[in-house]
């Protein structure tokens, strides 16, 4: 078994048959997490290069110990330490670092496309980690992988994603991949940040946090990105929270059988009150766990068809 395309760009397009091998052999490599010797040879040989040129805690470490889970050899790349400082350019940087034999490229990047471009001037897999207000595609997966974790399926699950909808790779990743398993998706937030006519796609839209709530199994809270100018387009968090939140008294009134995840970073007090991130309905911690097993599956998946 193995994949239609040796790269991971997106969760568009992407057969269902694909999503299913990623997620169950992501369920092999979960077992291999909770062995006292957490590595397998399988990648041994192998180099792949982490090319981070946006931050990131969770995707960045998430890559990093998957690949040395797998054995391959690993490379990280920061802008910070970089010579981009000294103005070399992302082509030049490319073709350099791959002068150096690489496999396989893990990249993020503020600009959507540069996943895509890398397929052009490299003979590497190109794995996108996040490529601006495109696609997440290893975070869409490890979503979808925690959803079934908990509730045992996908297909009819109805999952509703939260926020900041507009600026959210997050979000467009997991419309994609849900809906192609199945999941009846919807979305809710202030309309300034829910795409114009996204019920085309055939998403429903609340502008109610308490409906949302009652008719969906899964809220999947999404990031204001205060970095992506999201705060011009609330009057202010606070009025978010107020409006939009999601607290335990919230959850408690309308749905107590839901099940909450958020990608993080959070924002505490402001999508979700803390006592919701630390509470019983959320999954936050088992999404990062998951999302070692999604990316070493993701890893093993591509770098086998490579050989
Ligand atoms: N969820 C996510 O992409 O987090 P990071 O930005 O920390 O990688």
């Amino acid at each position: 078994m193995s994949l239609s395309n040796r790269h991971l760009l997106g969760l568009s397009g992407v057969p269902k048959e694909d999503l299913q091998l990623i997620l169950d052999t992501a369920r092999t490599f979960r077992e291999v997490l909770e062995r006292p010797i957490k590595k397998v040879p399988t990648l041994q040989g192998k180099t792949v290069v982490n090319l981070f040129y946006e931050d990131s805690t969770r995707t960045r470490i998430s890559f990093e110990l998957a690949q040395k889970r797998l054995s391959a050899d690993t490379i990280n790349f920061s802008t910070s330490t970089s010579s981009v400082k000294k103005g070399e350019t992302f082509k030049d940087t490319v073709r350099n670092i791959e002068a150096m034999k690489v496999d396989m490229i893990v990249v993020r990047h503020k600009s959507a496309g540069v996943p895509q471009y890398l397929t052009k001037i490299s003979k590497a897999n190109i794995i996108n980690a996040g490529d601006g207000l495109h696609e997440h595609p290893t975070q869409g997966l490890l979503d979808m992988y925690s959803i079934n974790e908990r509730l045992g399926r996908l297909e009819g699950l109805k999952v509703c994603i939260v926020g900041d909808v507009a600026h959210s790779r997050v979000a467009l990743s997991n419309i994609y991949g849900l809906k192609t398993m199945g999941a009846q998706v919807s979305v809710c937030g202030p309309s300034t940040m829910i795409p114009f006519g996204i019920e085309a796609l055939g998403i429903k839209v609340y502008h109610k946090i308490e409906e949302a709530l009652k008719e969906n199994d899964v809220l999947n809270v999404i990031r204001i990105q205060l970095e992506r100018d999201a705060g011009r387009r609330i009057p202010s968090l606070r009025e978010y929270h107020n409006y939009f939140g999601v607290t335990t008294e919230r959850i408690e009134k309308f749905n107590k059988d839901i099940v909450i995840l958020h990608p993080g970073p959070i924002n505490r007090g402001v999508e979700l009150s803390s006592e919701v991130a630390d509470g019983p309905y959320q999954v936050i911690l088992d999404q990062v766990t998951n999302g070692v097993a999604v990316r070493m599956a993701v890893l093993y998946l591509l770098g086998t068809m490579h050989s």
